[in-house]
């Protein structure tokens, strides 16, 4: 499935984004171009990093977010 229409990146592509250090949305955009064209994912994405070290202290330092199911995310430290 897509988080990002516009240039057809999945929640796995994402994940893997992130695992190769992508924790923010900017970060995204570089690495996969996700939310770099009509912005309409960007809370999608935002809620995806929420998962991800160091944002979610319950995922630890190797997020899945394929798995994460924290609701709502641990605050960061
Ligand atoms: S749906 Fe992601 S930039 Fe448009």
């Amino acid at each position: 499935m897509y988080v990002c229409h516009c240039y057809a990146v999945t929640r796995r592509q994402v994940s893997d984004a992130v695992r190769g250090g992508a924790f923010t949305v900017e970060a995204l955009a570089a690495a996969r171009a996700a939310g770099s064209g009509c912005s309409r994912c960007q809370p999608s994405l935002e809620a995806l990093l929420a998962c991800a070290a160091p944002n979610c202290r319950a995922c630890g330092p190797a997020p899945s977010l394929l798995s994460c199911d924290h609701r709502p995310h641990p605050a960061p430290a």
